[in-house]
């Protein structure tokens, strides 16, 4: 049964629809994210399964029962719900210790098991050793880490983050997302992650939900979503990617100055005639140095070098098909060096040619 519901979830304040029509359905014990651009409405969504605030319309529902919904709203506080807010907070004045077992003396629990339930969470989360540090004696990754202590220690129903790594650097998020999908995979609390950043979703995340202008755009496993976006928008922000347009007629799609066979690219097609757009990622891309028989693989053709630049861990290059007013990005090994102005042969892998709507 699904943990979490959101039926047809609407969010107005005055004319703006800052959540608009979001469905919904998180089983118990996954992970997923609230991915988008900032101003798409993930916040409020998740204020609205907070219970901070009520939707305009549709409902919320935990277990099979109505958490929101226009006229009737069960206060946060009764929710078993854990928030980490956009802008995290730890008790300045409490030691680690005293911020973790915070929540479980609200609950009224025997001194004796908030002792030993902090103790236990600290040791998850690496902070044993600063139990009774306070806050202004702690690094940025630390006082997160007693942050997520403190929402997991109570053992919520559900776990709600909001870009609870917002404010740590760069190494230290992607250290911390690793922590965060391991707590999960510790825990299983049913969580919903709110970020605009793709790789902490991609990591964290069992599915992932795209937003954009209040609206969901796609929603997905990590794979999926980057191997078979739905939209131009879902290909874009996932990532980097090649835009292609095509005619589809009589089995084959006609690009800009080359054609594919329509059956090569499997069961993607929906078979009406007319433009079909694609998503190609330029890891997707190969390039040759020489002329490649157009038998077996996919589809071949030739080129030129327009641009290169190296990323260290990859070679960025950008490709002009001879004979098409079109450039594409391509990445490659990085042993594997061209220069600008070189003859080249590029290939398409149909198969991972996502069409787009
Ligand atoms: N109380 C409010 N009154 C009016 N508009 C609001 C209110 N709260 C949010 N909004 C608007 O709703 C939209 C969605 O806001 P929200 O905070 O959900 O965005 P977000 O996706 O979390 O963005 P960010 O990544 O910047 O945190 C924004 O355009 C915002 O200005
Ligand atoms: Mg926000």
């Amino acid at each position: 049964m699904s943990k979490l519901v959101l039926r047809d979830v609407v969010k107005n304040y005055g004319d703006f629809t800052a959540v608009d029509h979001v469905n919904l359905s998180i089983d118990e014990g996954e992970f997923v994210s609230l991915l988008g651009p900032s101003g798409c409405g993930k916040t409020t969504t998740l204020r609205m399964i907070a219970g901070f605030i009520p939707p305009t319309q549709g409902t919320i529902e935990m277990d099979g029962q109505v958490l929101s919904s226009p006229n009737s709203s069960l206060p946060p506080e009764r929710r078993q719900m854990s928030m980490i807010f956009q802008s995290y907070a730890i008790w300045p004045n409490m030691t680690v210790a005293e911020n973790v077992g915070f929540g479980l003396k609200l609950r009224k629990l025997p001194a004796a098991e908030v002792r030993q339930r902090t103790h236990e969470i600290l040791e998850v989360v690496q902070m044993s050793h600063l139990a009774d540090r306070y806050p202004a004696e702690l690094s940025g990754g630390q006082q997160q880490r007693v942050a997520l202590a403190r929402a997991i220690v109570v053992k919520p129903s559900v776990l709600l983050l909001d870009e609870p790594l917002s404010n740590l650097d760069a190494n230290l998020r992607e250290e911390m997302r690793f922590e965060i999908r391991r707590l999960h995979d510790e825990f299983r609390i049913t969580t919903v992650y709110v970020t605009h950043d793709q790789g902490e979703a991609m990591v964290t995340s069992d599915r992932i939900a795209v937003m954009s202008a209040g609206r969901i755009e796609q929603i997905d496993a990590p794979y999926t979503l980057y191997n078979r976006p739905k939209s131009r928008f879902v290909a874009g922000f996932i990532g980097r990617t090649n835009f292609l347009e095509g005619k589809l007629a009589a089995d084959k799609v006609t690009f800009d100055g080359f054609e594919i066979d329509a059956r090569r690219f499997g069961a993607a097609f929906n078979g009406s005639d007319g433009s079909v757009r694609f998503s190609v990622r330029p890891q997707t891309l190969k390039l040759h140095s020489a002329p490649l028989a157009n038998g077996a693989g996919g589809c071949v053709i030739g080129g030129k070098i327009v641009e290169r630049s190296y990323l260290g861990e990859t070679w960025d290059y950008v490709v002009s098909p001879n004979g098409a007013n079109l450039q594409l990005r391509v990445s490659t090994l990085p042993s594997q060096v061209h220069d600008v102005g070189d003859d080249i042969w590029i290939e398409f892998d149909p198969e991972q040619m996502a069409v787009i709507a």
